[in-house]
């Protein structure tokens, strides 16, 4: 439903590439012990080792001379060259500006239809556009798909044709994280951002090495006061521009129908996965979100303890926002099962593409207002579909639609349909940001 971002596939990203390298290594100096003479191998193991060292600092001088393409100044010392480049890359003036279409690969439309919705996602664009991504790449050994990410992106926006580009190096590397995205599978756009989010961010954590953080009771503190508490124990671990711009804090509150004690709880959301209600006319994203927060009975089974009578009590639940994000994801949950897909439900949802005001969802009232710009579409059934984005070009504040390859203008009045699906807000105002 909402995403704790825990150790859910972690230890999958973070595949044993070093170890594989050092295993080699080894093998490699085994035989040429075995059949070389002493010392010419020892030179060999020499030039060897010095390769293995480096692998954690040799990831980012590789992949600086792979691509002079600049770094601004406060990078780790390991990052560092004599011959920085610093310019940045500024999108082509005249031509393209992330007009560029991406080529299908074979069912790959639910990566190019959110790739598109990133691209036109001002603060990441710029991200990669100025190569702020290397300075926090903090000399990792694995940072490729935050490399292709940010390459990909510069192409889109710098490319001196319209003509489209293929993102099979991207998709390369997203396999590689995610093996479910090997082959040529139509699979879920909204897992699919997910997925990508997760990666890059773990790339360009500036956290390199994550501490134990121990388990602090914050019970004796406000509300306000224990968010704040749980959020910097969330930046701890978790912090990068990733986190910066998606990542949001949801509070639940849980109120014992006996006594009235009332527990909370705050958790980091990188989306929303909204239910749409079913009703026989149209739907807005409001009455999404109004069930989404609705208050929920647990009762039977499902009875939590509660901790001031010390015994299983019905309750009810409550989901608010805590802390708006600055880009809000909004999923609409139009099929019934994430991965067994049965049923796509095609009911319009009405949603604002500007001043979506989410002041009744905020924990403490605060203002929270926010702008459409980029839209995943789903046309077609659970079986067989097809995604394309629309989005609303940071430069210039249009319109546009991207069917894989092609791109073309359209007016805002076009953006409702009943096949939106994924929804990207930014937010304009907050009172406390
Ligand atoms: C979204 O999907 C609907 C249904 O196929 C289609 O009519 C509409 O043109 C699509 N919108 C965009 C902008 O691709
Ligand atoms: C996308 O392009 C294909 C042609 O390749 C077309 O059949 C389809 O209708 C287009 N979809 C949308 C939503 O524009
Ligand atoms: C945002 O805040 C500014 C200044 O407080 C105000 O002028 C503007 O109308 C607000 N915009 C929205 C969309 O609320
Ligand atoms: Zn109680």
């Amino acid at each position: 439903m909402l995403r704790h971002t825990g150790e859910f596939d972690r230890t999958f990203w973070q595949s044993g590439q070093n170890v594989l390298q050092v295993k080699t290594a080894g093998v490699i100096l085994l035989s040429l012990f075995n059949y070389y003479t002493v010392i010419p191998s020892l030179i060999i193991a020499l030039l060897l080792f010095s390769c293995c060292f480096g692998a954690a600092d040799g990831a980012c001088l590789f992949r600086r001379s792979s691509e002079q393409q600049g770094l601004s100044s406060n990078l780790p010392t390991c990052c560092l060259e004599k011959s920085e480049q610093t310019a940045h890359i500024h999108p082509n003036s005249k031509n393209a500006q992330g007009l560029v279409g991406l080529r299908n690969l074979g069912n790959t439309c639910f990566m190019n239809s959110i790739l598109q919705c990133l691209s036109n996602t001002h603060d990441l664009r710029d991200y990669c556009l100025r190569n702020t991504h290397r300075t926090d790449l903090n000399c990792r050994a694995n940072a490729a798909l935050m490399e292709e990410f940010a390459k990909l992106t510069q192409t889109l926006w710098t490319s001196a044709s319209n003509e489209a580009i293929s993102p099979s190096d991207f998709k390369t590397q997203i396999q590689k994280y995610a093996p479910r995205f090997v082959g040529y599978n139509q699979q879920d756009a909204q897992e699919f951002l997910r997925f990508l989010l997760d990666g890059l961010h773990n790339e360009v954590n500036r956290v390199s090495i994550r501490p134990r953080v121990p388990v602090e009771d914050f019970d004796h503190l406000s509300d306000d006061e224990k968010a704040k508490r749980m959020w910097n124990k969330y930046l701890e671990r978790e912090d990068s521009k990733v986190v910066d711009l998606f990542v949001g804090q949801l509070k639940s509150s849980l109120t014992c129908s006996e006594c009235g004690f009332c527990s909370t709880v705050f958790d980091p959301f990188w989306d929303l996965s909204l239910p749409i209600s079913k009703s026989s006319g149209d739907v807005s994203l409001i009455d999404c979100l109004r069930l989404f927060t609705k208050e929920d009975v647990l009762d039977g089974n499902e009875k939590p303890t509660c901790q001031r009578c010390k015994a299983r009590r019905k309750c009810t639940k409550k989901f608010s926002i805590q802390k708006f994000p600055k880009v809000l994801v909004l999923h609409l949950k139009r099929f019934s099962e994430a991965r067994i897909k049965t049923a796509k439900l095609c009911t319009f949802v009405s949603f604002p593409i500007k001043e979506l005001d989410l002041r009744e969802f905020a924990s403490d009232n605060m203002n929270a207002i926010y702008n459409l710009y980029a839209v995943s579409n789903h046309t077609g059934t659970t079986l067989g579909g097809h995604y394309t984005a629309y989005c609303r070009n940071p430069s210039t504040g249009e319109w546009y639609t991207y069917n894989d390859s092609r791109v073309s203008p359209m007016s805002s009045s076009q953006v409702r349909s009943s096949d939106a699906y994924v929804l990207f807000y930014e937010l304009t105002n907050s009172s406390r940001m």
